[in-house]
C-alpha cells in the first residue's frame, strides 16, 4: 500500500505534495519521490526512507514546477532503495503506482527486446515505458495511458505526468482506490482524501476501469474503453484525522474491515485453479528436498497463534510433522535444527527481536529458513532464505488483526503447495481447497457485516472481570487469540483454553459472572465441544457461542450466538477469528481505553 498525490493548478506543486504525503505517510515510509514539470521538463527528486528525508533533499537541491505528483512507497517489488523509489521515469513519461502488476516480468522482458532498458526492479517501471512508447508513437496522454494500461494485469491506481501534455494528470484505476479533488481552478487526484483535505471537500471517486483527465479547470473521466462517464462530486464531511482512519473512529476498527482485500491481496497471483495447485515463487520451499522430515514454526504473540494454525493446516495437507515455539523460548534452548528441517519464522513487522534471533539460529544450523511477512524488506525477509510476504497493507494499531488472518491465508497456501509438491494433496482436492479459499473474502465481508449484534453483545458483558475462550483442535489458536485481543486492548483479564482441558482446572472458575466464549463449528468435534459447554452451562457460566450455524442444541444453552458463514474446516480460523476482533474492539471502546495504541504496549517489539 502506498500513498499517492498530484496537484495541477497555477500554485507550485511541491509544497502541495509534501504536505499530502504527510497525511499519508502511514501507508507507507520504505522511500518517498515528486515530480514535476518545471519549464516544460519533467524533475524528479527520491529518495530513501520517510519523507523527512524526501524535505532535507529539496532544501539541498529544491524542486519549482506545476503540476506535480508525489509518492510515499511501501515496498512490495524491489527493495526500498533510491533507484526503486516512484515516480518512475521514462523518456517524456514519469509515473507512480499503488497495487500489484502481475505479469511485470513478462512486460519487462518484451520491454527489453524493443531496446527499453530498465532502472529499477520494480513493477511499476515498465508502465512508464509502455506509456511513452505510445507516446512516442503519437498519442495523446490519456490515450496512450489507455492502451498501456490494456497490457496490464494485476492491481493499480496510477497518475501519469508528461512533458508532452505538461497542463495535465492522467490517473487510472483497477482495484486499487484513487480519489479526484475539485479545487477552484486547480485540481488534485490522491490515494485517499486526507491528502487534499486542506485544499478541497468536493470529491470525485474513481471506479475501477475508469481514467481521468485532470486540468487545472476540469476532471473529464471515461472507462478504459474511452466511453465519457459523469459522475456528481460528492462534498466528505470528515475532519483530517478521521479522513485518515478512512472515515472510522480507530485505526483497529479500519484493519479489522479492511481483511476482505488483504486476503485477497495475499491470494492475488498465487492461485493456479485450473491445477489445483499454487504458485509461490519461494526458492526455499520450491527447491525443499523430498525427504524434508519436520517442519518448526516460531513466532511471538499473534503470530506464534497463526503458527499453532499453521501446524494444523501443514499436518493436515502436506503430512510433515510440525513443532510450534515461542521466539523467546527457542532461541535459548539450543534447538535442533538441521538440513532436515525447514524452519518457518512468521512475523507482520518482520522486525521482533527474538523471532529474528530464531532466524539466526536456524542459518547457523544449516535448516532451510521461510519466514511470513507482512513488511517488505524487514530485518527477518532479508535473512531469511525465503519470504511468502502477505501483502496485508500497513497494519498501524498495535493490536494485530488483518496480519493474523492474512497469517493464516499465507499458511494455507504454502501448505497446499507443500501437499501437492508431495503428492499428499491431489488435483481435485486442491481445487476444492482453493475454490473455498476464493470464496473467503466475501466470507469474511459477511461476518463484518453482523457487527451491530458484536456491539450490542460487547457492551452487555463488557463490565466483566474476566473472560474464557474456549475452542478446539485447529479452533485452539482462535481461543487464544480471542482472549490476546481482549487483553491487550480491553485490559480485561481473559484466557483461552482448550476446551477438552477445561474440565482439568479452569472449570473451577466458572460462575455466573464469567463469560465463556464458545467457538464451535459443526465439524468433526461439534459433539465433543458441545458437552464441554453443557459443562459450563451446568456451572452458571454466562455462554457466548460462536458457531457457523445456528442450531437448536446451540440455542438451549447459549445466552448468545454469534454466527459466521459456513467454510471448510481448514479455513474457519479465519472467519471465527472477526466476532472476537470486532467484540474484543467494542468492549474496548465501551470501557473507554486507548484502542490504537493500548498502555504498556508497541507495534515491534525489537529488544528481547
Ligand atoms: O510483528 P510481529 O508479528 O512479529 O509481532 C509479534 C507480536 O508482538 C504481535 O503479534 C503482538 O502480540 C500483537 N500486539 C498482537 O495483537
Amino acid at each position: 500500500m502506498c500513498g499517492i498525490v498530484g496537484y495541477v493548478g497555477p500554485r507550485e506543486a511541491p509544497p502541495i505534495l509534501v504536505s499530502g504525503l504527510r497525511k499519508l505517510e502511514y501507508r507507507g515510509y520504505d522511500s518517498a519521490g515528486l515530480a514535476t514539470i518545471s519549464d516544460h521538463h519533467v524533475e524528479v527528486r527520491r529518495s530513501v526512507g520517510k519523507l523527512d528525508n524526501l524535505d532535507a533533499m529539496l532544501r539541498e537541491q529544491p524542486l519549482n514546477g506545476t503540476p506535480g505528483v508525489g509518492h510515499t512507497r511501501w515496498a512490495t517489488h524491489g527493495r526500498p532503495s533510491e533507484q526503486n523509489a516512484h515516480p518512475h521515469r521514462a523518456g517524456k513519461v514519469v509515473v507512480i503506482h499503488n497495487g500489484i502488476i502481475e505479469n511485470f516480468l513478462e512486460l519487462r522482458h518484451a520491454l527489453a527486446k524493443r531496446g527499453r532498458s530498465m532502472a529499477s526492479e520494480t513493477d511499476t517501471e515498465v508502465i512508464s515505458h509502455l506509456i511513452d512508447e505510445f507516446v512516442a508513437q503519437g498519442c495523446g496522454l490519456a490515450e496512450a495511458t489507455r492502451r498501456a494500461i490494456a497490457e496490464l494485469e494485476g492491481s493499480f491506481a496510477i497518475v501519469v505526468l508528461s512533458e508532452s501534455e505538461p497542463d495535465r494528470l492522467v490517473a487510472a484505476k483497477n482495484a486499487t482506490p484513487i480519489v479526484l479533488g475539485l479545487g477552484d481552478g486547480e485540481n488534485f487526484v490522491a490515494s485517499d482524501i486526507p491528502a487534499m483535505l486542506e485544499h478541497t471537500r468536493r470529491v470525485v471517486f474513481l471506479e475501477d476501469g475508469e481514467v481521468a483527465e485532470v486540468t487545472a479547470d476540469r476532471a473529464l473521466i471515461t472507462t478504459f474503453d474511452g466511453t465519457p462517464v459523469e459522475r456528481q462530486p460528492k462534498v466528505v464531511a470528515w475532519d483530517a484525522v478521521t479522513a485518515q482512519k478512512g472515515g472510522y473512529k480507530h485505526f483497529l476498527l479500519k484493519e479489522i474491515h479492511e481483511q476482505p482485500q488483504a486476503i485477497i491481496d495475499t491470494m492475488r497471483g498465487r492461485i493456479l485453479q485450473e491445477e489445483g495447485g499454487v504458485q509461490l515463487d519461494i526458492e526455499v520451499t520450491d527447491n525443499l528436498p523430498a525427504d524434508i522430515k519436520r517442519c518448526v514454526l516460531v513466532a511471538c504473540g499473534t503470530a506464534w497463534h497463526a503458527c499453532l494454525v499453521g501446524k494444523f493446516l501443514i499436518e493436515r495437507l502436506a503430512g510433515i510433522p510440525c513443532e510450534v515455539d515461542y521466539g523467546s523460548e527457542f532461541r535459548y534452548r539450543d534447538p535442533v535444527l538441521g538440513p532436515g528441517t525447514l524452519l518457518i519464522v512468521v512475523s507482520q513487522s518482520g522486525e521482533t527481536a527474538d523471532t529474528l534471533a530464531a532466524v539466526e539460529a536456524g542459518r547457523e544450523r544449516g535448516a532451510p529458513v521461510l519466514a511470513v511477512c507482512n513488511v517488505v524488506d524487514s530485518s527477518i525477509a532479508r535473512r531469511a532464505g525465503g519470504v511468502l510476504y502477505t501483502h496485508a497493507g500497513p497494519e498501524i494499531s498495535v493490536a494485530s488483526t488483518k496480519a493474523f488472518t492474512t497469517q493464516l491465508t499465507a499458511l494455507y497456501l504454502l501448505g497446499l503447495s507443500l501437499g501437492r509438491q508431495r503428492g499428499v494433496v491431489d488435483a481435485d482436492r486442491g481445487r476444492q481447497l482453493l475454490s473455498d479459499l476464493v470464496a473467503i473474502p466475501a466470507l469474511v465481508k459477511e461476518a463484518l457485516g453482523r457487527e451491530k449484534l458484536i456491539e450490542r453483545v460487547a457492551k452487555k458483558y463488557g463490565q466483566a472481570q474476566d473472560f474464557l475462550y474456549l475452542g478446539r483442535g485447529i479452533n485452539y489458536p482462535v481461543a487464544l487469540e480471542g482472549a490476546l485481543k481482549l487483553k491487550e486492548i480491553s485490559y480485561i483479564h481473559a484466557e483461552g483454553y482448550p476446551a477438552g482441558e477445561m474440565k482439568h482446572g479452569p472449570i473451577a472458575l466458572i460462575n455466573e459472572e464469567m463469560p465463556v466464549v464458545v467457538l464451535i463449528p459443526h465439524d468433526a468435534v461439534f459433539e465433543k465441544t458441545l458437552s464441554n459447554l453443557k459443562e459450563v452451562e451446568a456451572r452458571g457460566g454466562r455462554i457466548i457461542v460462536v458457531t457457523d450455524a445456528k442450531t437448536a442444541d446451540l440455542e438451549e444453552v447459549a445466552w448468545e450466538v454469534l454466527e459466521v458463514p459456513a467454510t471448510n474446516e481448514l479455513l474457519t480460523p479465519i472467519l471465527l477469528t472477526l466476532p472476537l476482533q470486532l467484540m474484543a474492539y467494542h468492549v474496548a471502546v465501551y470501557r473507554g481505553t486507548d484502542v490504537d495504541q493500548p498502555r504498556n504496549l508497541a507495534k515491534s517489539v525489537t529488544v528481547e
